[in-house]
């Protein structure tokens, strides 16, 4: 008889890694490839941050920290509060997590009860949805549009079905990079708080943004769950480095839950984090090429015939429609790393009933493949017609 293995197991796989193997491959046989597939930045740590590292290797015996992080990393995040956004977060509320995904797991558990129901918009970062189902809460989806910037609404949340225990939001959001304006944010978080609905704000892409003023939760709703990183603006994906905070009440909670599931963040890369807190002016200049990829990459899809593309705020990605060109975005990007060597994500990780009409390039790898690409995908997309 078979031993039974979990259905909750079951869960989506996350398909850009696919992506990623076959660029991978392409290289590998030789061919010059032009990565627009993969939200992390093409460069390492920041020099403070390895220059910290080094000297902790000789220095420290590195054993395993507080469960919540270390006392001053929680206090270097608590200061960047108050220098992003001039508000006091006590370092009593945040905790270091394994990078914003191990801070998900984290905040479901504490937040929520099996059964219970979260929202979140479509398109989105899929691991929200795989997480939730796989410890048996609910995902609720809010379909959302370019007449929104792909961004949850009070109308929408007003016109769900069923009441909602908890809602995710992101702004800037990943895969279209859009942004919810302060008062919309301020809007939908009151509606949260006149509903009982604890709100979870996903803010990795704060540093990253272009123009719109970015609005953290922690300054609008004292319930909220703010989930951040190291990965991104920080330039340290592979560090494993995030935090989240919380009220003060649930941290308890937190302090248990990550004891036992983790132990604690590896403390080099708490260190490591800890030096990246002070590089401002090298991560601000990673920002601005960002800003010019960004610039180069819309116009290359313009040209190449493509008009309906998200508005760029923030972080990394734009959002395509490419339904004039197919119904099947695998495929079509699989036949433009082929045909191209650009390597482009398919939109069904973001939304799996509309996403086989839509492409999301990253923009963050260096200046010059971000040139070459958009030149060889304007011509592409010519060709097609
Ligand atoms: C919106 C969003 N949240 C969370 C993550 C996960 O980030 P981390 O590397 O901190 O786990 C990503 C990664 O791409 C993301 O785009």
């Amino acid at each position: 008889m078979g031993i039974k293995v979990a259905k909750r197991s079951t869960v989506d796989a996350f398909r850009v890694m696919d992506v990623m193997r076959a660029a991978q491959d392409a290289e590998q046989a030789g061919r010059a490839v032009y990565h627009l597939e993969v939200g992390q930045p093409g460069t390492p740590a920041p020099a403070a941050a390895r220059e910290a590292v080094k000297q902790a290797l000789d220095a420290q015996t590195l054993g395993y920290t507080m469960a919540l992080g270390t006392d001053e990393l929680r206090q270097g995040i608590s200061d960047l509060y108050q220098r992003w956004y001039g508000i006091d977060l006590p370092a009593s509320r945040i905790a270091v997590t394994q990078g914003a995904s191990g801070a998900f797991a984290l905040a479901f558990l504490t937040a929520f009860d099996a059964g219970d129901s979260v929202a979140l918009a479509t398109p989105g970062y899929p691991c929200y949805r795989n997480i939730l189902n796989a410890l048996g809460l609910k995902s609720v989806e809010i379909m959302t549009g370019p007449e929104t910037q792909y961004q949850p609404t009070v109308e929408a949340l007003d016109a769900l079905a069923e009441p909602i225990d908890g809602l995710i939001i992101a702004s800037p959001s990943n895969p279209t990079g859009s942004m919810l304006s302060p008062e919309d944010f301020t809007a939908i978080s009151d509606w949260c708080q006149r509903n009982g609905v604890r709100l979870i704000s996903d803010e990795i892409y704060h540093g990253l943004t272009y123009g719109t003023p970015e609005t953290t939760a922690a300054a609008v709703n004292p319930d909220a769950i703010v989930i951040n990183s190291f990965s991104k603006y920080f330039s340290m994906t592979g560090w494993r480095v995030g935090w989240l905070a919380m009220p003060e009440n649930m941290m308890r909670s937190l302090e248990r839950l990550q004891g036992n599931m983790t132990i604690c963040t590896p403390a080099i890369s708490q260190i490591a984090a800890l030096g990246a807190l002070n590089a401002t002016d090298e991560l601000d200049s990673l920002r601005e090429g960002y800003r010019r990829n960004r610039t180069i990459l819309r116009q290359a899809l313009l040209d190449g015939g493509i008009s309906e593309i998200s508005s760029p705020d923030g972080a990394f990605y734009l959002y395509a429609n490419v339904s004039h060109l197919t119904d099947d975005a695998v495929a079509l990007c699989s036949r433009i790393l082929d045909e191209t060597g650009i390597a482009i994500t398919p939109g069904a990780d973001f939304d799996t009933k509309r996403g086989q009409n839509f492409i999301r390039l990253s923009y963050c790898t260096d200046e010059a493949s971000v040139q070459t690409a958009a030149k060889l995908l304007t011509r592409w997309l010519r060709d097609q017609h």
